[in-house]
């Protein structure tokens, strides 16, 4: 290539995930890999979606595009979800399908905001998110990370941080990378943080069908004036184990839809048909199963920290929960980066360097234990003691 690109895109690192999985070249070939590096779900959606999608498959019309927001019945079936789980007074008009959380991401920010604006970004961040914004020549200003309280966010803190020129508080919740819930009360502070100086509140909710309980994520939803400040984006990847199908939503205001939709007919059109009847399938049917693999997750957190307190252990967690181990290592001075590195070739464990999440995170290290299953764990977490520092 001998044109120039944007300098915007030339200052983004490369895919993190991408970056990692590179390194598998020289794991240790004594040991079999454990991929501790990614957050999907180890198990395949239920036999009975993919027999009900082999059938809409064969429907002519399943392979044309539908309205960009995608079909009145599949956001109906999500806004029955939602009413369920969120007690949400919600509309199919306040929804658009997206390509995943990740496009519901940028829909959300190209609505939000112009080149030169600001968005406050909890540390630490889900590295997509800061990368999206470089992209788009917004400027992101951390709200600091706090070992101290996990990472949840400190009300104070991201109140200094709005300016004129700030246009959302996004946040992650439950956290990756911390795995850390943003308890509902603090959530209901964020939101008349955001009123009070009228920028919006942007969640990112990518894992809000594994929340311990199953309980309600926040009671936002349930408050008819929700959508005045309040910008949510879903994956429904995870919640029924389609990661591939690329299922996703935005949900905002009827007037932010409208505006979204812009953007959405020339980024994507629409959410691919397939998957749209596959959204509405595991919302109309999939609520236990569901149910009974974050009961399973659970199960893998609480082994995994059980595993992790006990004796001799270098390696400190400092947050967890679904899905999700934060963890500080023990080489002062050294980077994540270095010691991820080390920890494939020599214990043949591949993880994520705490500084893809943002500045100042090399002491720590992103653990996806829901990838595992509850009997590999005691060796996964065998193998942090057995590192030599
Ligand atoms: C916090 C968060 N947001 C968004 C995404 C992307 O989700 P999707 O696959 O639906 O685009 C992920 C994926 O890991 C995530 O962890």
């Amino acid at each position: 290539m001998k044109f120039p690109v944007s300098p915007l895109i030339c200052g983004v690192h490369p895919p993190p995930i991408s970056e990692v999985k590179g390194w598998l070249a020289a794991a240790n070939p004594q040991l079999p890999l454990i991929d501790l590096c990614q957050a999907i779900p180890d198990y395949p959606p239920p036999r009975e979606l993919t027999d009900h999608l082999a059938q809409v498959m064969l429907d002519p019309l399943t392979s044309r595009y539908s309205i960009d927001e995608g079909l009145p019945e599949v956001r109906e079936a999500v806004c029955s979800g939602y009413r369920r789980l969120y007690g949400a007074r919600i509309n199919p008009d306040q929804l658009c399908l997206t390509i995943g959380a990740s496009q519901a991401l940028w829909l959300a920010m190209v609505t939000l905001c112009r080149a030169g604006d600001e968005v406050i970004v909890q540390l630490p961040a889900y590295f997509d998110h800061p990368m999206a914004l470089a992209v788009l020549g917004i400027r992101c200003v951390f709200a600091p990370f706090d070992e101290a309280t996990g990472g949840l966010p400190d009300l104070a803190a991201i109140s200094r941080l709005i300016t004129a020129k700030t246009r959302a508080i996004l946040l992650v919740t439950p956290s990756n990378p911390t795995g850390a819930v943003i308890p509902p009360d603090t959530i209901r502070e964020l939101y008349r943080l955001a009123a009070s100086r009228n920028v919006a509140l942007v969640l990112d909710e990518t894992y809000n069908s594994f929340i311990t309980g199953g309980v309600r994520p926040h009671d936002l939803f349930e408050d008819p004036s929700w959508s005045d400040h309040f910008v949510h984006i879903a994956s429904f990847g995870k919640t029924f184990a389609l990661t591939g199908y690329r299922a996703g939503m935005l949900a905002a205001s009827e007037q932010f839809i409208q505006h979204a939709l812009k953007a959405q007919d020339t980024m994507a059109v629409c959410q691919p048909r397939v998957t749209q009847h596959a959204v509405k399938y595991g919302f109309d049917n999939l609520v236990e199963w569901v149910a009974r693999n974050r009961v399973m997750m659970e199960r893998r957190h609480e082994v995994f920290r059980a595993e992790f307190a006990k004796g001799d252990n270098a390696f400190t967690l400092v947050a967890s929960g679904p899905f999700f181990g934060w963890v500080r290592h023990p080489l002062e001075g050294v980077t994540g980066r270095q010691v991820a590195k080390r920890l494939v070739e020599e214990m043949g464990i591949l993880l994520l360097p705490g500084e893809v999440f943002g500045p100042g995170l090399e002491r720590y290290l992103r653990l996806a234990f829901g990838n595992i299953r509850e009997e590999t764990i005691p060796e996964a977490v065998q193998r942090f003691r057995d590192f030599r520092i």
